[in-house]
């Protein structure tokens, strides 16, 4: 199939293009440039030896978006673009809920016009409530969008609920949502990775920039919560293993909207990360405990056994494997991107 990958130039995105690539698919990659690289796109070139297609433009501006896509044709969207930092959210709400929200009507109303109905969605794990006493892995039926505590993830709720809705008035409509847990790592050519702009919010990008000697220290986010050792405990998935999931999400949609975990359902606190990376790295992570970072749950790991059931699909990397791969990636570029 062709497929429209939106944000497909950015973290996420460009190892799913890669995957999808390599399953022999068709790429157009819709990207504003706003937090990615023309570099990555290059990569997946040059990886996949495939050519991919591409279209700067904002999704969350409809004239510009529907004249870019005019004369495109492609038979299914995977839509990854929007803004993402949570921090920032709570600094800039207004333009989160326009930007996320906005690019997310216009995609499906583009869809519309082209007549495409198949869609996978990038969601996430932060669109659940709290953990209720003794939930130890979230799964799909777990509460969701109510207790988000920042607007980025508001605007994942949201985004679920437009295409729910939007649904209902497009019976012909194929969504899944693929609620991510916490993606890491890189392909293990390390030639694409993550690069955050700026000081990292998430926790493996900066322990990685903290082994390759751009960051001092590692602040730990409070160690008095209730997990095996008081630090936070999360799910980290490959991106790998995220990207291969939205290829079999591809290959299960049906009229109507599913709802996905992508996660392993193992989790690892704050001190295992640093203890694995350090193995994997070979470097000291200088850390220290501070105050909790407002709005952190204690754990947050998923049940993964609806996806690995109904899509076919189980993660298979395990989180040393992650950790090596990003170690690849951030040693062989140490400034990301930019730093040639
Ligand atoms: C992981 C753990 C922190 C940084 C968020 C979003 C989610 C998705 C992934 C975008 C926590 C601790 C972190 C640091 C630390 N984002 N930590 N020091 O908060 O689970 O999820 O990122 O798609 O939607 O909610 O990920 O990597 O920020 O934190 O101690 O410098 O590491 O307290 O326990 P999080 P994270």
């Amino acid at each position: 199939m062709r497929i429209l990958l939106a944000g497909g130039a950015g973290y996420i995105g460009s190892h799913v293009a890669l995957v999808l690539l390599e399953a022999g698919h068709d790429v157009l990659v819709v990207d504003d440039f706003s937090n990615s690289a023309h570099a990555a796109i290059d990569r997946v070139q040059h990886l996949t030896d495939r050519t991919v297609e591409l279209i700067e433009c904002d999704l969350s501006d409809l004239a510009t978006s529907r004249a870019a896509l005019r004369d495109q044709e492609f038979d299914a969207v995977i839509h990854l673009a929007g803004l993402k930092a949570v921090g920032e959210s709570v600094a800039e709400p207004a333009r989160y809920y326009r930007t996320n929200l906005t690019a997310t009507l216009n995609l499906l109303e583009i869809m519309a016009e082209h007549g495409v109905n198949r869609l996978v969605f990038s969601s996430s794990a932060t669109v659940y409530a709290p953990a209720a006493e003794g939930v130890e892995n979230l799964d799909e039926s777990q509460p969701a969008g109510h207790g988000i505590t920042n607007p980025y993830g508001w605007t994942k709720a949201m985004n679920e609920q437009i295409i729910r809705d939007i649904q209902v008035s497009r019976p012909e409509l194929e969504a899944v949502l693929l609620r991510y847990f916490n993606p890491v790592g890189a392909h293990p050519s390390g030639r694409i990775g993550e690069d955050p702009s700026g000081i990292p919010n998430n926790l493996m990008p900066f322990v990685a920039q903290v082994a390759i000697g751009r960051r001092e220290r590692l602040a730990v986010f409070g160690d008095e919560y209730p997990t095996h050792d008081g630090t936070g405990v999360r799910d980290y998935i490959h991106v790998m293993d995220l990207a291969e999931g939205h290829l079999a999400a591809l290959d299960h949609l049906r009229p109507g909207v599913a709802t996905y975990n992508l996660g392993t359902g193992v989790g690892q606190s704050v001190f295992d990360v640093v203890r694995a990376f350090s193995d994997a790295s070979g470097r000291e992570i200088p850390h220290g405990v501070v105050a909790p970072r407002a709005g952190d749950v204690a754990r947050a790991v998923a049940d993964p056994s609806k996806a690995n059931r109904e899509l076919d699909w189980k993660a298979k990397r395990s989180f040393a494997d992650a950790c090596r791969d990003t170690w690849t990636w951030q040693s062989q570029n140490p400034n990301g991107y930019t730093g040639g």
